[in-house]
């Protein structure tokens, strides 16, 4: 599954697009422990920035081009800050550089840890680290983010709006076996857990359902579980201990991972990676643009700094990754007051500072 650099010689080439809001200065502190990393761990960074996002926008009336949206596959990875910016009306940098990259460089999978750091206030009472790791894989490219609907008679009385989830057979396939291959490969509680809406939307989790009791067949050594997605958010709040890997799709997964955010102690905390498995993936923060906390050196780093160390980990440079997120451990376990924007008792980049440092006291010993 993993990517390795197009050079060879761990040289990767990686886009890095700020975005807007605090995007810029919290991808800034990530690109700040990444090059710690390199030293230490030998690999070298060819880094392009990217303006785009909605500063661009503003400017040239431009989102992204598929020129420049074809133009991202020559990288090996992308780093990506946060989209969204306060005078452009919503929807339009979201869908425009967000969903169509993920879209168009078909990272069909959104690989979101939920993973509670040690340190880390959780609002859930009596849960802490050793309950709560799991992993939400959310498919990424289908059901209802694919944009198909139509409106019948607008603006009455009588209007009729219509959203379409659609789910092929393939899109479901490799979701499922992504889910399935991840699932062995973590080699914790090796249980797998759909999460649909069988009981209602009968056509969609049918096919689910019927392709993840047929995969199931060929992984023996996974348990499968299903819980509908009421009964998921119930669970992740009351034993989230019972989860290992979730599977689910877009719009499920859009809205259990925000819920995942914040059991694990927030949006400062939680990364995710876009992922194609043969192509070119990209790795975000899963928080917005937080427009204002702007310029203030008040936002979180962590998230930024945790999706830099699964995009290496991509990458096939596994010790540099896990190293980073022993560094964040530390850093949350004995620094960090809250993970909350302006609560840090630090500044941005001085969290960021306190992880590059702890990355390079660990290389001295
Ligand atoms: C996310 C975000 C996006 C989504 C928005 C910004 C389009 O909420 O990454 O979870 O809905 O996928
Ligand atoms: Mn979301």
């Amino acid at each position: 599954m993993k990517k390795k650099s197009s050079q060879g010689n761990r040289n990767y080439k990686i886009a890095v697009m700020g975005g807007d809001g605090t995007g810029p200065e919290v991808t800034a502190e990530a690109l700040k422990v990444l090059t710690a990393s390199s030293k230490k761990n030998g690999f070298k960074l060819d880094l392009t920035h990217l303006d785009y996002g909605g500063e661009r926008y503003l400017k040239t009336g431009v989102v992204l081009t598929d020129k420049e949206m074809a133009g991202m596959k020559k990288f090996d990875a992308i780093l990506l800050g946060a989209v969204g910016h306060p005078d452009v009306k919503p929807g339009i940098i979201e869908k425009g550089l967000l969903l169509k990259t993920r879209f168009g460089l078909e990272q069909y999978i959104n690989l979101r840890p939920v993973k509670l750091y040690p340190g880390v206030w959780t609002p859930l009472k009596d849960k802490g680290p050793e309950d709560i790791d799991f992993v939400v894989v959310r498919e990424n490219n289908e059901g209802l983010y694919v944009g198909e609907g139509s409106f019948k008679n607008k603006g009455t009385k009588r209007e009729v709006a219509t959203q379409i989830s659609r789910n092929t057979y393939k899109g479901v396939e490799r979701c499922l076996r992504y889910a399935f291959e991840l699932t062995r490969k973590r080699n914790k509680r090796k249980k797998l857990t759909l999460c649909g809406k069988t009981n209602v939307l009968t056509y969609a989790w049918d096919l689910w359902w019927r392709v993840f009791q047929d995969m199931a067949k060929e992984y023996p050594d996974v348990t499968t579980d299903y819980t509908h997605v009421d009964a998921t958010c119930m669970w992740m709040v009351k034993n989230p201990e019972w989860f290992d890997v979730i599977v689910t799709d877009n719009m499920f997964g859009d809205i259990i991972t925000d819920l995942g955010a914040m059991i694990q102690g927030g949006m400062g905390i939680a990364a995710g990676g876009n992922i194609n498995p043969q192509g070119v993936s990209m790795f975000e923060p899963i928080g917005g643009s937080a427009p204002k906390y702007t310029g203030k050196n008040v936002i979180n780093p962590l998230a930024a700094i945790c999706a830099a160390a699964m995009m290496m980990d991509h990458l096939g440079e596994t010790e540099a990754a896990q190293e980073i997120e022993r560094s964040v451990m530390n850093v949350t376990a004995h620094k960090l007051k809250s993970l909350s924007a302006g609560k840090m008792g630090y500044g941005t980049r001085e969290v960021g500072d306190l992880v590059a440092e702890q990355l390079m006291e660990r290389s001295a010993r």
